[in-house]
């Protein structure tokens, strides 16, 4: 199946990142938000993106005006109408994508393709309320999106095996590596890298070592670009016990249960960067 346009829904850090990637790729992309001001704020990351890049010559001025045309804001689903593929990106949450894949199964064209960006959370659920459960997959970004070379595209027991080779022909046309995982909780990345990162803070909780010296100890004893605590900034701390509770949900492994310490820093408002606070701060 050929794909020339590519919907996104939400326009938040990780919906902003795909659909950059997608325009600067080549595809005609809409991206969705809920309202004008998140829109606006989504938009402005992704021209700021490509500024930075023409900067530093990774994109002439011309690149970047076309990059430009190829991107379109809406606040209305029914724009996805001649999308032949909708990546959704919208908050972590069970309820807001059972509300979201009814709709999309509606506006979309019969044989247009639906893929989560979830890190964690069940696709077969996600597909089971729509009428097209062959064409659903995961298609799982890493943070940053348009410069972290892996997406895990997740197959559920209904997604079908034309939609997988589309799905990673689609991925290797946006300069992904693409690996195939199975709809289980956490996939693959985050079925290893949340037990490390709750280690991490649980080390901290427990007064073992400061957070400067975990963080210096793994990013130069191991070669890690970034340490724990930076990482776990950086991917945001809601996203992070999101992630923790839904795998813990499926296995109810104490490996997965989110730490008191993260719980109270997300219940307090110190997400990581984002906020401008979490284990360090960016005010
Ligand atoms: N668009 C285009 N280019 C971008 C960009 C964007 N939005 N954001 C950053 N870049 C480019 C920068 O311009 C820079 O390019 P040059 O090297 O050519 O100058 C390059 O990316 C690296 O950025 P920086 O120089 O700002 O910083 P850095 O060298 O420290 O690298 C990093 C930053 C790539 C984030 C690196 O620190 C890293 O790989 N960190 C680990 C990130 C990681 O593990 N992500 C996965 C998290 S898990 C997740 O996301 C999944 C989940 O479900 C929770």
């Amino acid at each position: 199946m050929a794909i020339y346009k590519v919907g996104v829904v939400g326009a938040g850090l990780m919906g902003a990142g795909i659909a950059q990637t997608c325009a600067q790729s080549g595809y005609e992309v809409v991206v969705r938000e809920i309202n004008q001001q998140l829109l606006d704020k989504g938009l402005a990351r992704i021209y700021g993106a490509w500024d930075m890049m023409a900067s530093k010559d990774k994109l002439t001025h011309r690149q970047v005006d076309e990059n430009r045309t190829r991107i379109r804001g809406t606040l209305d689903i029914a724009d996805f109408a001649e999308c032949d593929l909708v990546i959704e990106a919208v908050v972590e949450n069970m309820e807001e994508k059972l509300r979201l894949f009814p709709m999309l199964d509606h506006v979309l064209k019969p044989d247009a393709l639906i893929l989560s960006n979830t890190s964690s959370l069940n696709i077969t659920q996600m597909g089971a309320v729509t009428k097209r459960q062959d064409k659903i997959c995961g298609l799982h970004f890493f943070n940053p999106a348009p410069v972290m070379q892996l997406v895990e595209v997740v197959q559920t027991i209904s997604t079908s095996q034309e939609t997988i080779e589309t799905v990673k022909q689609f991925a290797i046309s946006l300069g992904k590596k693409p690996v195939i995982a199975k709809d289980t909780a956490g996939f693959i990345v985050n079925f290893l890298l949340i037990p490390y990162l709750l280690a991490a803070i649980r080390m901290l909780e427990n007064g073992m070592a400061t957070r400067d010296d975990i963080d210096t100890a793994m990013k130069l004893g191991c070669g890690y670009p970034m340490g724990p605590f930076t990482l776990l900034d950086y991917v945001g701390l809601d996203t992070t016990m999101w992630a923790a509770e839904a795998i813990y949900e499926e296995y109810k492994d104490p490996l997965y249960a989110p730490p008191p310490l993260l719980r109270r820093m997300v219940i307090s408002g110190m997400y990581g960067r984002k906020s401008g606070k979490g284990f360090y701060d960016y005010q």
